[in-house]
Order: C-alpha cells, then structure tokens, then sequence
C-alpha cells in the first residue's frame, strides 16, 4: 500500500481508499468501484458529484426521521458546544436523564429504566449480562444458558454472536460463549410464500422452548433472545400467536424474555417498539439506531420494574451492577435522542408509517406478477423483503450486482443479505416516493439483473 506523502491533502480517489478496512464489505469489489456517499438530506443521499440516491434503507435501519432534520442537527450543535463530555459514572448530567424518561414513558408497560449504550452489539450483550446478573442476584445463578434463535442477529460481540443465528458471522471466531442454545427460525417458505404481514404458519415453533427446557432444565436457562421481527437475515416478520407462545412460556419457566428491538424499535412496525404492535411485553428491550435517528452513536436496555429493583439492594453507596461504557449517555447522544423523540413526536412519525403500511405492501407485492425471479416477498410496517433466485453456483451475486446498479444507475440505495433486497425507508417517505420506489426504480433494478 502506497501511503500519502501529505494526509491532509486527501482526497478520495479511486487510488487512495486502501486504509480504511471497511466492515460488512467486500473491501476489493467496494474499492475498484465505490458507492461514496457525500451528503444527505431527507429521503435522498447524494454522491460526490451531487446526484441524487434516494435512501431505501434509512442507512442502516436507522435514520427514521430522515436524514440530517434541523431540529436534530442543533441539538447536537449545540450539546457538542456546551458540554462535550461528562461522565456517568457516579456523576450525571441532565440530557442523559431526560431521555431516559421519555424512553420509559414511551415504552409498554413497565419497562421503566434505561441503560444506555452505544451500539446494537452492546445493547445485545448488555441485556445478557443483565439475564446472567439478575437470576445471581435473585439466588438463582445455577441460571446461566442463554438462548437465541436459528437465523437471529444481534451485533457482533461476542454474547451477541453466541446467541445469533448467522453461521458466516458464527463459524469464524471460534467457540464462543458456553451455554447457549437455539430455537429453530420461523420461516418455512412452502407454508409462508408471499404473506403481507405475519404469516399464519409457524406459532408452534414457540414450543421448540418446551424441547430445551427438557433438555437442559430450567433452572439453567436465564433468557430467550430474540428479534420480534428478524431484519438482518431477510426480514421475518413472526408467525401469528408466536411471540405470545414465547411470553407464556418464559413466564412458565422463570426465563427472562429479551426482544432485540434494534430495528424493529421506532416506529417501524407502525409503532414505538414492536412490544406494542404484537402486544407481548418482554422483560429486557435493546434499543439503538432510530433512538437518535442515526446521527449519533447510542444504544440501550430498557428494563421492568421487578428488574431493576432486584438489583436495588445492599448499601446505598456500592454499585449495584457492574456494567457500563464509558461513552453511556453521552451528551451528544442523548441530545440527538431527546430531539429526535420531539421529532418523532411532533411529525406523528410512527402513526404515518401504520398509515402507509398498506401502500407500501401494496407497491412491494405489486412487483410478485412482473418478476417470476422472486421466489418469496415479505413485507410488515415500513420493511419490505425480496428473494431473488440466486445464480447457480454463486450466491449473493445477483443481489451483490442488484445493489451495485442500484447506486451507480438508479439512484436508490437499498439492503442486501444474501440474495435477499431488504427495504426499509425512512418514516417521512411520501407516497409519491413509494409510488417511485416500487414502480420506477426497483424495477429498473430487478431488470438489470435478471438475466445475469
Ligand atoms: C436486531 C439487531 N441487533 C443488534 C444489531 C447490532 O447493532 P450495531 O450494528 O449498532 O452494533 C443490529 C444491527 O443491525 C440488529 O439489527
């Protein structure tokens, strides 16, 4: 690697974009021909040269009040010129308190307290560390297995990992985390194929539960993880009933229920935390991405009341779990998430993705006749999914080429995993600009890979 005499001279050419080691990327593909991504503003990104790229995926799942919102940007204009850091252990500042307390009153039930963290990853692993932790505290530390789901993500630390169900993200590092099994995923395309919302079939695998429990015993299993609406590994949304058997059976056996609600948190099911849409509480909820709509890095637990108070014992003066991050609550983060849940708030944000969601299923399912190539199509609150059949012998490909097209001729940026086109805008998209997704530029892009 030829190293620039001058860095501060950078500019970034096709020659010198070798250092950055870019994650979740084919780094050789990416840098003989980059997606760069200069500005953004509402619904659209756009390139180095000022072309529009309308944003299909809100980044990354996350910036659901679309993209660089006034109100945001001088809250953290402002937080990053008044105070820049502060800690919060054993010290606090306002910010961090106040978001907490639209989180819990935003949240269903009695999820009542927050800890924040910066990431989706660190969410994950904190909520197991709070299962693990809880169960010792209660008396019960025999509780320690922790089980996730086939096809599950949770970040990729490494509790996250051993309880996450994507082998390529699973096979390379190693043994992990002992103690920990999975249930079986949900999705069954002979009995699921094109379904709007959740599929009819599948509530029975909830009794997988039973299965371990016999197996392992439960006084050894601290929690259940899952998504309630897998995102990273396609889009599943869960069978009807589903979620409801998991609660019932938690609850029978004394195991923590954790929702993942990374993605699904936000509004993107139509409301706040997809908790309330499915109507099952679960104990610990993960949180990140939409909590400042993207602009800062943040993440978080929020826990039920019995939760925290089994941890409210002892003196007053010793700490009472030993977790935390350095950057927890940070200021600027906690700026960007109270903005933006007046933002949320004042545009109704979550109530206009429940109105859309019947176009917006209706302008994916549209596309079912046209393309015989797509063997499957999912679609719940603003997320739509589109399997591809995948080139013999070379999977991902059609997708990986569908998404390259996409950027460079059709100005739409989209979600891959697998062969699978996962779409999932930010809440403010219009439905001129949904009519423009499914009827102009995700044809032009399934087209163009077609006969590949
Ligand atoms: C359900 C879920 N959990 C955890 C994560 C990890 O979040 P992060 O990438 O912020 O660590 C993701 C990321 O997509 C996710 O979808």
């Amino acid at each position: 690697m030829n190293k620039p005499a001058n860095p501060s001279e950078f500019e970034p050419t096709p020659n010198n974009l070798e250092a950055f080691w870019m994650g979740f990327t084919p780094n050789r593909a990416f840098k003989a021909k980059p997606r760069m991504i200069a500005k953004a503003k509402d619904m659209h990104y756009y390139d180095m040269k000022g072309r529009a790229i309308l944003d299909g995926s809100a980044g990354l799942w996350c910036t659901n009040a679309g993209h660089c919102r006034e109100p945001i940007v001088s809250a953290i204009q402002k937080s990053a010129a008044e105070l820049d850091f502060a800690p919060t252990f054993q010290y606090g500042h306002p910010k961090a308190f106040e978001l907490a307390t639209r989180l819990s009153t935003m949240a269903p039930g009695d999820l009542n307290y927050a800890f924040f963290c910066n990431s989706g990853s660190e969410a994950a692993d904190t909520a197991l560390k709070m299962a693990l932790a809880y169960h010792r505290a209660r008396g019960e530390g025999t509780r320690t297995r922790l089980i996730g789901r086939e096809r599950g993500y949770h970040g990729v630390n490494f509790g996250g990992i051993a309880v996450g169900g994507m082998v390529a993200n699973r096979k390379w590092f190693g043994a992990m985390l002992a103690g920990v099994d999975h249930l079986p995923h949900t999705y069954n395309r002979k009995e699921q194929a094109f379904t709007r919302g959740e599929p009819n079939w599948g509530a029975h695998l909830a009794d997988e539960l039973e299965r371990l429990v016999a197996l392992h015993d439960a006084s050894t299993i601290a929690a259940v993880i899952v998504e309630p609406m897998a995102g990273s590994t396609g889009v599943l949304p869960p069978p009807k009933g589903y979620l409801k058997r998991l609660r019932e059976l938690c609850t029978k056996h004394g195991i923590l229920l954790i929702f993942d609600e990374v993605i699904t948190g936000f509004g993107r099911l139509g409301t706040a935390f997809a908790a309330e849409r499915f109507d099952v509480l679960p104990d610990l909820l993960t949180f990140a991405k939409g909590v400042t709509s993207g602009t800062v890095p943040m993440g978080g637990v929020l826990a039920r009341q019995g939760i925290y108070d089994t941890f409210m014992t002892g003196p007053e003066h010793a700490i009472e779990l030993f977790h935390g991050y350095t950057y927890s609550g940070h200021p600027m983060a906690a700026a960007a998430g109270v903005a933006t849940m007046d933002l949320y708030r004042d545009e109704k944000l979550f109530e206009r993705a429940a109105k859309l969601e019947s176009k917006w299923a209706d302008g994916a399912f549209s596309l079912r006749e046209k393309f015989p190539m797509l063997e499957d199509i999912r679609s719940i609150g603003l997320v739509a999914a589109f399997d591809m059949k995948p080139i013999e012998g070379k999977p991902g490909l059609r997708s990986y080429k569908a998404m390259e097209n996409a950027f460079h001729d059709h100005g739409l940026l989209l979600r891959i995993t697998g062969d699978t086109i996962a779409l999932s805008p930010p809440l403010i998209i219009s439905e001129a600009q949904i009519d423009e997704l499914f009827g102009e530029k995700l044809p032009a892009v399934l087209n163009s890979v077609v006969n590949l």
